[in-house]
Formats: structure tokens, sequence, C-alpha cells
């Protein structure tokens, strides 16, 4: 039995205020799930914040993001260790919007993960493809590369402390959500790409999916065989909705 995991990438959004009103919202409704792992990824400079508000919940915190650097001079970076040093368990790595927006190849994210999981981190490691891609019916071929590319550089056994998140990017923030069945499909294509290297690690890797996840359409998704939680964009903005979404996955 797969552990659910569900996770709140707030993006590109928070503010002081607005951020403890928000983790002391969700922290209202932890002590209701059993069984499920929560954590929230803010961004780099409010972490320490909600790690400090966080500390000794079960609510857990991670980054966006970090560098395949340990230190040295890479102006504007933010390396594993830093992020783990101000109370970060969890680092999203690979995200469509870092691939798309800021050239992150699948040779650079498989480096970002080997950081991540020196540091002691749990990467978050995002797959998934572009409309165009699935419309061209390369979606297997495109989460088949993504994958390869960290099973070759970090190692079959490296899964055994990742969590992976299948996110189509047309459902990303579109309000168009992947149906159960589109997305278990993909899941279990993981699970199997998985289980050519090791049956043992398939069978335990978690898989999330993210893409207009919401309380609605929480339980349809996560009641498929291959779908272990959720990562969570814009539902992860409000207590209630990031709750209820948690509340399908317990
Ligand atoms: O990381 C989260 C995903 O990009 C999903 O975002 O729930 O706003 O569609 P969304």
């Amino acid at each position: 039995m797969r552990k659910p995991i569900v996770v709140g990438n707030w993006k590109l959004n928070g503010a002081l205020a607005d951020n403890e009103s928000l983790v002391l919202g969700m922290l209202d409704g932890m002590p209701q799930l059993e069984g499920i792992d929560v954590a929230v990824c803010p961004p780099f400079v409010f972490v320490p914040q909600v790690a400090r508000l966080a500390d000794s919940t079960a609510l857990g915190v991670g980054a966006q993001n970090c560098s395949e650097h340990d230190n040295g001079a890479f102006t504007g970076e933010v390396a594993a260790s830093m992020v783990a040093d101000v109370g970060a368990r969890y680092v999203i790595l690979g995200h469509s919007e870092r691939r798309a927006m800021y050239g992150e190849t699948d040779e650079i994210v498989s480096a970002k993960v080997k950081a991540a999981l020196a540091a002691g981190l749990t990467p978050i490691l995002c797959v998934g493809e572009t409309l165009e891609e699935r419309e061209a019916d390369e979606t297997e071929a495109v989460v088949r590369r993504q994958l390869a590319a960290v099973i070759s550089g970090n190692g079959i056994q490296a899964f055994d402390r990742i969590v992976i998140a299948y996110e189509p990017v047309w459902a990303i923030g579109t309000g168009r959500t992947a149906s159960p069945e589109q997305a278990q499909d993909v899941h279990a294509f993981i699970r199997g790409q998985l289980a050519d290297h090791d049956a043992g690690i398939a069978q335990s890797v978690r898989i999330q999916y993210g893409g207009s996840m919401k309380p609605g359409n929480a339980a349809d998704l996560l009641a498929q065989p291959d779908i272990d939680g959720g990562l969570i964009g814009g539902a992860s903005l409000k207590a209630e909705d990031f709750l209820g979404i948690c509340r399908a996955a317990a």
C-alpha cells in the first residue's frame, strides 16, 4: 500500500501576512487527515517562515526548485543544501514551467535530482507532455525520455527516495483536467517503465497527478489504482480547497 501524498505548489504567489493565514487555515484541518503526507512549497524566501509555522506539525515544507550546484559563483541560485538548512524536506524539480520558461533540459533536471538527494531532500520529479505532443501521440515517448534521463543519471534505486508527479502541461492552470482514465494510463505507463528496471521500486514509488486538480474532481482521479496523490497549484492557495483535496486522498 502506497501512502498518498498531496503537495501544494504555490508558484509565484505569497506574502508574509497571507502565508500565515493560509498555513494556519491548513493546520486547522490537518488533525482530521490520517495516513497521508501533506506538504506545501512556497517561493524560496518564504520557506523559513512556513517551516516555522509548520514546525512540529504534520505539514511538510518544500521548495519549488534548487540549483544543481552546491556552492560557488552562480548568482541568483539556491543550493539544495540551503533549502534543507532552512527546514524544507521536499523540492519540486523539472516542473513544466521551468522546463519551458527557464530552459531546464532533462539532463539539468537529472543533475538537480542528484543535488537534492545528496542534501537529503525528497525530489518531486515532474514529467508530462504538451498538448501538441499529446495530439501527435507522443505522450509516452516524452514521459519515457524525461524519466529515462533521471534513471540514467541517478540509478533506479534513487526512486526509493523520489516522488513522481505526472502533469500534462495542457491541464496546468487551464481548468482542463485529464480524465481519470487518461491520467491512469500514463501513471501505469510510468510504473511500467520503472518496472523494466526494478519491480519492487515500481510498486512502491508514489506518482502524483497534477493539473487543475480540485476538491470536485480529486476523488475520481485518486480512485485510480496508480494515482497516489496530487501536486496542486491554484487550489493550494485556499486552505479549504487544499484540505478538500487532502480529505479525498486520505
Ligand atoms: O504544480 C502544480 C501544477 O502545475 C498544477 O497547477 O493545479 O494550477 O493546474 P494547477
